[in-house]
């Protein structure tokens, strides 16, 4: 059963080139530079949903948090976005990413093939958390969010 989310609920950033390996391992990943002072929720894979700023389009999404352990030996933390329904490069864009459920820990794989069997299991959950009751009010919280005007 995955856990509730962790606060804060969502962070917002710009869309940047990650190391180009996801496309290779059928999971292309939007990788996010979190705007300054933003709180990123503990290292994990997560659902969630994309706002992309521009257009309003949002994106069903699975979300690794994490320093991708199965390739690098480096500490440095990662934020990196899945989208299900799209094959779009984002590059530069602002998004906002709402999260929904926290699937599971990051974990260091034997083998990149099991990364991605992981991943489909993954994505798999995350559709599901997307469309529950708690999936759809984050979405009305996201899309009531982006609506509203900077300032007034
Ligand atoms: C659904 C999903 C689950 C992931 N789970 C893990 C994981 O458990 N361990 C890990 O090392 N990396 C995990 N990753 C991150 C991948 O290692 C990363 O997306 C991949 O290396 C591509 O990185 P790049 O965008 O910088 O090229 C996951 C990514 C996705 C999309």
């Amino acid at each position: 059963m995955a856990d509730t989310p962790t606060v804060p609920a969502h962070l917002t950033g710009a869309v940047v080139r990650g190391a180009g390996r996801g496309r290779g391992l059928g999971f292309p990943t939007a990788n996010i530079a979190a705007d300054p002072g933003s709180r990123i929720p503990p290292p994990a894979i997560y659902s969630g949903w994309v706002v992309r700023h521009s257009t309003g389009v949002v994106h069903r999404g699975t979300i690794s948090i994490g320093s991708n352990p199965t390739f690098c030996d480096t500490a440095e933390v990662h934020v990196e976005v899945y989208c299900h329904d799209t094959s779009d490069e984002f590059y530069g864009e602002r998004v906002g990413l709402w999260f929904v459920a926290r699937i599971r820990d990051t974990v260091k794989f034997a083998s990149s093939g099991d990364l991605v069997r992981a991943a489909r299991r993954d994505v798999l959950r995350s559709e599901a958390l997307l469309a529950s009751g708690h999936g759809r009010r984050v979405l009305g919280g996201a899309l009531a969010a982006h609506r509203k005007p900077a300032s007034v």
